[in-house]
C-alpha cells in the first residue's frame, strides 16, 4: 500500500545526483526526519529507504508526544559532491513550504544542516553558535538510557543497569556517549565498529558480528539499521535488544521472530526518539531545559506502557507501539492542522 502523502526524487541541479524527499504523515504538523547522506548500490534502493525512514518517523514523533508527522531526505551519492548534493536537497525541501523540515541523520551533521539553511528556513540542528540546538546525540544516548532502564525492567524485574550486561553494536557519535553512560553505570560492555580506532577503554572490543551474538543481557544496535533478520535471530544469545539505529528489523515480521525466539525487542521508534525530543523541544516547542530532560526521561514510561500493552494483548511490543502511533496519528487527522514551523 502506498501511504505517503509526497514523494519527490529528483536529480540536483548541482550536483547530479538523485535526491528523495518522503513526506508520510503531516496529520500531527509539520513532517519532520533527518537527511541521510550515503552511498548506495541503486538510486532505487535510497527509495526505499526513504519510504521506509520516514513512515518511522511518523511513528516516532506521534510515539514522542511531538506536534509532528514523519518525514525524511535520502541523498544517495559519492561525498566528494556533498555541498552541491546538500544545497540541492535544501532546494527541493525549500519547494515544500514547511510541510516537512530536516535535521542530521546518518552521514550528516550540524554544519551541513547550516548548509541546508542557506536556502531553506525548514531545518533543525544548526550549530548551536547560530541559534540552532546543534548536535543531539548526547540527547539521543540519554532517551537510549532511559529506554534500557525500561528494558531492564520488564525482562529481568528492576532498572538498575549496573548488573547488567550490554553488547554495543556501532560507536559512532551515539554509540561514545552510551559506551560512557553504560561504564560510569557499572555495567559490563562489550563493543564493536567497523571502524577499529573506536575502541572504548573498559569495554571488550569484538567484532561485529561477534557483538551482534555476544552472551550479553541486552544487545543495542547504534549504527545501521536492517541488522535483525529471520537468519539472524537463531543466532542471538542476548535476553533483550534496545537500540537508536533506526529500522533494525529487515521486516516487520521478524518482530514475531524475536518474541518467539524469547528476546524482548524494544521498537526502535520509542528508543531512538531522544534526539528529535530535543530538536523539536528546543526549537519548536521552547521547552526549557529541565523540561525537555522530563521528556526524554518519559521514554522509560512511554515504553513501560507499550510493554504492558503487548502483555496485556498478547502481541509483540512491536505491534503495541503501532497500534498507539496509529491511534495518536489517527486523532490527529481528525483535528485542524497544527501551526506549522
Ligand atoms: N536522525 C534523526 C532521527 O532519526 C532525525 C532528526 C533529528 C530530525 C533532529 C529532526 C531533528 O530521529
Amino acid at each position: 500500500m502506498f501511504d505517503h502523502e509526497r514523494v519527490i526524487i529528483e536529480r540536483g541541479r548541482r550536483s547530479g545526483l538523485p535526491i528523495v524527499v518522503a513526506v508520510h504523515s503531516t496529520s500531527l504538523g509539520q513532517a519532520i526526519g533527518g537527511c541521510r547522506f550515503a552511498e548506495y548500490p541503486d538510486w532505487r534502493d535510497a527509495l526505499t529507504d526513504a519510504l521506509r525512514l520516514s513512515a518511522a518517523m511518523s511513528d516516532k514523533s506521534a510515539l514522542a508526544g511531538l506536534p509532528n508527522g514523519g518525514g525524511k531526505t535520502v541523498v544517495a551519492g559519492p561525498p566528494e559532491a556533498r555541498t552541491e548534493a546538500l544545497l540541492d536537497a535544501g532546494d527541493l525541501i525549500a519547494s515544500l513550504g514547511g510541510t516537512y523540515a530536516t535535521g542530521p541523520d546518518v552521514g550528516t551533521g550540524p554544519d551541513d544542516m547550516r548548509l541546508i539553511s542557506t536556502r531553506t528556513p525548514h531545518v533543525f540542528c544548526r550549530p548551536r553558535s547560530e541559534g540552532g540546538s546543534g548536535d543531539s546525540s548526547v540527547h539521543t544516548a540519554i532517551g537510549v538510557i532511559a529506554a534500557l532502564r525500561a528494558v531492564c525492567a520488564e525482562r529481568f524485574g528492576t532498572p538498575d543497569l549496573s548488573a547488567r550486561s550490554f553488547a554495543l553494536l556501532g560507536v559512532g557519535h551515539v554509540g561514545a556517549h552510551l559506551a560512557e553512560a553504560l561504564l560510569d553505570a557499572g555495567a559490563t560492555l562489550t563493543v564493536s565498529d567497523v571502524d577499529p580506532s573506536r575502541r572504548v577503554e573498559g569495554a571488550k572490543w569484538v567484532t561485529p558480528d561477534e557483538c551482534l551474538t555476544a552472551d550479553a543481557d541486552v544487545l543495542i544496535p547504534a549504527a545501521l539499521g536492517g541488522l535483525l533478520t529471520p537468519a539472524v535471530v537463531p543466532r542471538l544469545r542476548c535476553a533483550a535488544i534496545a537500540g537508536p539505529a533506526n529500522n533494525q528489523l529487515d521486516d516487520p515480521g521478524t518482530a514475531l521472530d524475536l518474541h518467539r525466539a524469547g528476546i524482548l525487542w524494544a521498537p526502535d521508534v520509542v528508543v531512538s526518539a531522544g534526539g528529535i525530543i530535543h530538536a523539536v523541544g528546543q526549537e519548536l516547542l521552547h521547552l526549557s531545559p529541565a523540561g525537555i530532560d522530563a521528556r526524554l526521561a518519559g521514554i522509560e514510561e512511554r515504553l513501560t506502557e507499550i510493554f504492558h500493552d503487548a502483555r496485556a494483548a498478547a502481541i509483540t511490543p512491536a505491534e503495541a507501539a503501532r497500534r498507539r502511533a496509529l491511534a495518536l496519528i489517527a486523532a490527529g487527522a481528525d483535528r485542524p492542522a497544527s501551526p506549522r514551523r
